[in-house]
């Protein structure tokens, strides 16, 4: 009997490219933003059981709740406020190991820990942020960013 050793590193490593091709088949043939984000909350949910995952949509000098899994979440979030709005304002992914050191973190859930957040770009610009919050400490690694950063090239060009 052959013994097959996993890792988590190892089952990360696949996990993303498979997410990749499922994200893209899922999304070919629909041009509904919603409907897509909304598959593709459900498919990191189920691919990765984080506490919550989802999308905030830039509406003017807000965020505003998008498509999610996960307990309710506060519906808007102000540029520069919290972890997503910081991903935002600064365009760059952040990648939170203990939110409670993050000044400004804003609580949705006291249940959260831990949090990736990464902007979606489209034509240089900042158009949503996808947030996975885990409620383990630490939970995200550089794995997780690149992963979700691939998948967030690809979300762009659905909006
Ligand atoms: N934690 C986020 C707010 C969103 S919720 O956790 C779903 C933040 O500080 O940006």
């Amino acid at each position: 009997v052959q013994q097959i050793e996993v890792n988590t590193s190892q089952a990360k490593a696949q996990a993303y490219p498979t997410l990749l091709k499922q994200a893209q088949a899922l999304c070919q043939g629909e041009t509904n933003l919603i409907a897509n984000l909304a598959n593709m909350a459900a498919l990191l949910h189920q691919t990765f059981g984080w506490h919550w995952v989802g999308f905030y949509l830039v509406q003017h000098t807000e965020l505003v709740l998008g498509p999610f899994q996960g307990p309710v979440a506060c519906t808007r979030i102000a540029y520069g406020k919290g972890v997503c709005g910081t991903a935002w304002e600064q365009a760059k992914t952040q990648l939170v190991p203990n939110v409670h050191k993050f000044p400004g973190h804003i609580a949705c859930s006291s249940l959260s820990q831990s949090e990736l957040v990464v902007p979606i770009i489209k034509n240089n610009e900042v158009i949503a942020v996808l947030d996975a919050d885990s409620d383990a400490i630490n939970h995200f690694d550089a794995e997780d960013q690149q992963g979700l950063e691939v998948l967030c090239q690809f979300l762009a060009g659905l909006f």
